[in-house]
């Protein structure tokens, strides 16, 4: 039982709740769902996990709604994601209805975690899949473990929508062309941990990263997508090889098209960021981050007001927040309600 969380104050970090969920994949089967207690685990010292990298993870979101309900956002999504997450790295996939499974059941017997509506706080959703077989040499494993954790969380930055400079990362790349910067592999955080300690001490909170073949298109954050917004309401996001395909992204692309700003997906020149009058960094624990600076060397790009959001992103930020938090009405079924 949770003692005296201060619902309204929750930072983005883990907190140990009362349980999770394991699945085994053993001889060629995934095994039922198993509610565990204990954080700690049990691997074998030679787990491709451990050595290779054979690991993946997602990331999504449950939320205490205004009619009383709990629902948890486009789960089937981050299902999907992490079975193409699976393919890429040669790991067993884990089906999208154990995942849906596991999504629910966290829920339901971590109910005491679950953030009140209102407090602008939800409950994070971390599955992860990894190798647990021993291999010395490069091999995929023949076992997976996959577990999904969950955990209360505020806003990602505590300060609220509020916008934050940026820089492009020149000295580091995040993902090849053809690599696995598509996908959630737990890796490419790890590549990127160098690049954002410096961008941070440099006084930049994110990075932008340019496509690494021709280093002039813009990519995407560390750990989220970019878009900005035109003055002639064209919301434009990076159309790449080498970039995460968020589910906040394809949503708020829907959003702004309801909103009749024209979509689209394509190569973005670096020198281009002059064109744009809003950019946000949109991605699951922050839904959008406004940006009201990127400096590419010694050129600063600016977007609107130092210490105000503008308004595309406001407006499309309330709008998805509304729909999870059941505000509004969820006219694309995105929410995927607990029985
Ligand atoms: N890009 C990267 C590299 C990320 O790690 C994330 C976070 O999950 C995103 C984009 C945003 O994706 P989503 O909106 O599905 O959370
Ligand atoms: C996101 O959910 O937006 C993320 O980037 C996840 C991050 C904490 C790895």
């Amino acid at each position: 039982m949770p003692k005296n969380v201060d619902w309204k104050n929750l930072e983005f970090q883990y907190m140990q709740t009362d349980s999770y969920l394991r699945a085994d994949y053993r001889e060629g089967t995934w095994g039922d769902l198993e509610l565990c207690k204990d954080p700690h685990l049990s691997l074998h010292i030679a787990a491709t996990c451990l050595h290779y990298g054979q690991s993946c993870f997602e990331g999504l979101k449950a939320f205490g709604r205004k009619d009383g309900s709990i629902a948890i956002f486009r789960p089937e999504e981050n299902a999907r994601r992490l079975i193409a997450s699976a393919k890429r790295l040669v790991m067993e996939p884990v089906p999208e209805e154990l995942f849906i499974e596991a999504c629910k059941k966290a829920l339901k017997y971590n109910r005491d975690w679950m953030p009140p509506y209102g407090t602008g706080a939800s409950m994070y959703l971390r599955p992860i899949l990894f190798g647990t077989s021993p291999h010395v040499g490069v091999h995929a494993s023949e076992e997976y473990a996959f577990i999904l954790l969950c955990m209360p969380v505020g806003p990602y930055y505590r300060d609220g929508f509020f916008p934050v400079k940026a820089m492009v990362q020149e000295k580091y790349d995040r993902a090849a062309p053809r690599g696995v910067g598509n996908i959630k592999a737990a890796g490419n955080y790890a590549a990127g941990m160098l690049s954002d300690m410096e961008g941070h001490e440099k006084g930049y909170s994110i990075c932008l990263y340019l496509d690494a073949a021709t280093r002039s298109l813009v990519d995407e954050f560390g750990t989220s997508n970019f878009f900005g917004i035109t003055a002639d309401n064209r919301y434009v996001t990076p159309e790449s090889t080498s970039i995460l395909r968020s589910i906040t992204n394809k949503s708020l692309q829907t959003l702004a098209a309801d909103f009749g700003l024209k979509v689209e997906r394509r190569n973005i020149k670096v020198t281009d960021l002059a064109n744009f009058t809003e950019v946000g960094a949109c991605g699951t624990a922050a839904v959008i981050t406004p940006v009201y600076s990127i400096t590419h060397g010694d050129k600063v790009y600016k977007f609107g007001k130092e210490k105000e959001a503008g308004p595309t992103l406001t407006k499309l930020y309330k709008e998805l927040q509304g729909i999870q938090y059941g505000e509004i009405a969820d006219r694309y079924k995105w929410m995927v309600k607990l029985v």
